[in-house]
């Protein structure tokens, strides 16, 4: 995979969690339901990370898409050139 993810945030966005549902990380960027996969992705080569949760809890969840550690916020939006 050679392109880059759109940007959709420059910082992190809490979700709460519920435990035992299903949920599905837009890792595209082009969700206009962030940080959730509407099926924007269709035509890239992105997929969503689907994950169960595993307690009610809140999550910092990268918006950037740059994290190394999807869908979790890794701090990478810190790096990232400033917008032109
Ligand atoms: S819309 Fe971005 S991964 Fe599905």
């Amino acid at each position: 995979m050679s392109e880059l993810p759109k940007i959709a945030g420059r910082t992190p966005t809490k979700v709460s969690l519920e435990e035992g549902k299903n949920y599905a990380y837009c890792t595209c960027g082009l969700s206009e339901n962030q940080p959730f996969c509407d099926g924007g992705h269709k035509g890239t080569d992105f997929k969503p990370i689907v994950f169960t949760a595993e307690a009610d809890a809140d999550m910092h969840v990268c918006m950037c898409k740059r994290t190394a550690n999807g869908p979790r916020c890794d701090g990478t939006h810190n790096s990232l050139p400033a917008e032109s």
